[in-house]
């Protein structure tokens, strides 16, 4: 550890160690502080790969297995004794893979020469042409190191709500729900968010009954419409009993049970779970990392104000990731990191804020890009659309997949693909399609004129647009 850095970064998630690891790319001295200890261990990675993207993809890869195991093969002629899950060991191999990442990202830090800090990171003072941060260890004495430059990545918490304060045992946060030592008989899961969504199927696989309590009116109403209602049909076909429009008012635990109380249009409902999850949304995380009178800019939620480049209100001073505006996800968080050390090295580099693409990794996989039928409308575009159902793709049957659709959206006027939905297996690959199209300003009639191989399931994205001037050739 030195007493000065070209660039200090505090955060080590996605975000914190790809800046980290750009800006040592192009010489600078870097330090990256970060605090996380994960399961007795100092860990790098964030929230993505300790507690949040990793762990959940595993579980989601694990139950996945086991119900297709358990139900799927039979169609295929195969067939195979009481087919069981050992919880424990589901567990264990979760932990592993998120080991070997975060050890991983360890290892990359150090082969760029770059000092991992462990401890937190406040920002002391970053007005002057030198910052100041206080590094406080995780033991021994804080110090100061001065900067030239900072980039603050310190990323989000789970929000909390007073009606279901979690305790960490029966009503739980995302991380609690992804240790359940074994399947809930019952589980509660409010917010049909990403998170409710993912981890309710987790555990609805494992054997679960899944009540998701979703305070809004309409389901995924961040989704494009006919994506948002086929996703409703498919996974509560699947058995998650998704209850929209329902505020839950008090979560209890009485006698090891969780009581869950809901208003549904004003009438008042009772029911008990083994174990509630509460996942109504993320909220950046500042405490430690400003000290007062630093100088930093919030904006009215809290989070750190920045312009399209992330440069705060100070020269100097970065911010990126699930700390600033627009989406938290680590792909967004992960090239804000790139971009600002490259700005800091003086290069011109840009987040496309207009192509970051969303995946919920449910089964199928719902996924986009761009703008939703709704929201180009909204923006006064002239739009058009296709779309085409995975029941009449070739692939998608053969695999025992047919279910689903993919979508496109264009400016009618200009024939500009807009945007790219889909609910399908694989589709949080089938819409990066998508998003290079829109890069490359592509129309619908590029999409048309182009050569999907047979049999994929990409050719629905040939067959959307094709219907989108009314061309389909399978519908
Ligand atoms: P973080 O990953 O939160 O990292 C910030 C780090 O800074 C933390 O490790 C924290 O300990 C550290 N820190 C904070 N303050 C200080 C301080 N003062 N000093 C030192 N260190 C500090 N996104 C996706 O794109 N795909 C997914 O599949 C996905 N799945 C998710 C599943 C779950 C269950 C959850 C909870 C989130 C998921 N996300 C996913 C979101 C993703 O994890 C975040 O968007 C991403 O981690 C944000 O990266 P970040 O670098 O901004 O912050
Ligand atoms: P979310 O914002 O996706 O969903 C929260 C849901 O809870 C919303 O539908 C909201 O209307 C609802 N809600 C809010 N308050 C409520 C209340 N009191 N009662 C009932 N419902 C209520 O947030 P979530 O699921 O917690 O995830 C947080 C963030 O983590 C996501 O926004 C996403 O950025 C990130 N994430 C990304 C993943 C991915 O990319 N696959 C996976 C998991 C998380």
């Amino acid at each position: 550890m030195k007493n000065s850095y070209d660039l200090v970064v505090i955060g080590g998630g996605p975000g914190g160690y790809e800046a980290a690891i750009r800006a040592a790319q192009l010489g600078l001295s870097v330090a990256c502080i970060e605090k996380r200890v994960h399961k007795g261990e100092p860990a790098l990675g964030g929230t993505c790969l300790n507690v949040g993207c990793i762990p959940s993809k595993a579980l989601l890869d694990s139950s996945h297995r086991y119900e297709a195991t358990k139900h799927e093969l039979a169609d295929h002629g195969i067939t195979t004794g009481d087919v069981q899950i050992d919880i424990a060991k589901m567990l264990e191999r979760k932990d592993a893979v998120v080991k070997g990442l975060t050890a991983g990202v360890a290892g990359l830090l150090k082969g760029n020469g770059i000092d991992w800090l462990q401890g937190w990171g406040t920002l002391l003072d970053g007005k002057g042409e030198q910052k100041q941060v206080k590094f406080a260890p995780l033991e021994g004495e804080e110090t100061t190191i001065t900067a030239k430059y900072v980039i603050l990545a310190a990323g989000s918490v789970p929000i909390e709500i007073p009606v279901a304060k979690t305790d960490g045992e029966y009503i739980v946060d995302s991380t609690g729900a992804l240790e359940f030592s074994e399947v809930p008989k019952r589980l509660g899961v409010i917010g049909a968010g990403v998170i409710g969504l993912e981890l309710g199927s987790v555990w609805r696989r494992l054997g679960a009954e899944v009540v998701v309590y979703e305070a809004m009116p309409e389901f995924l109403a961040v989704a494009d419409k006919e994506i948002s209602k086929e996703a409703a049909k498919l996974l509560k076909k699947q058995g998650l009993d998704i209850r929209v429009d329902t505020k839950v008012t008090n979560a209890e635990v009485v006698n090891g049970e969780v009581v869950v109380t809901t208003d549904v249009k004003g009438e008042t409902k009772t029911e008990t779970f083994d174990k509630l999850i509460v996942c109504v949304g993320r909220r950046a995380y500042s405490e430690k990392l400003l000290a007062e009178g630093c100088g930093i800019e919030l904006t009215e939620r809290g989070l750190v104000a920045v312009d399209d480049q992330c440069k705060t209100n100070l020269d100097g001073v970065y911010a990126i990731g699930d700390l600033v505006r627009g989406p938290m996800l680590a792909h967004k968080a992960m090239e804000e990191g790139m971009m600002a050390a490259e700005r800091i090295h003086g290069e011109k580099a840009q987040v496309n804020y207009d192509t970051i693409i969303s995946v919920i990794y449910t089964h199928p996989e719902i996924a986009w890009v761009g703008l939703s039928e709704q929201a180009a409308i909204e923006k006064g575009y002239e739009v058009k659309t296709g779309s085409f159902s995975l029941a009449a793709n070739g692939r998608a049957l053969a695999q025992g997949e047919g279910v689903g659709l993919i979508k496109v959206v264009a400016d009618a006027k200009t024939d500009r693909l807009l945007g790219m939905h889909a609910v399908a297996v694989g589709a949080g690959e089938i819409v990066h399609q998508g998003m290079i199209a829109m890069e490359f300003v592509s129309s619908i009639e590029d999409l048309q004129l182009m050569t999907f191989a047979h049999p994929t399931v990409s050719e629905a994205v040939h067959e959307a647009a094709l219907s989108a001037d009314g061309r389909a050739i399978h519908a």
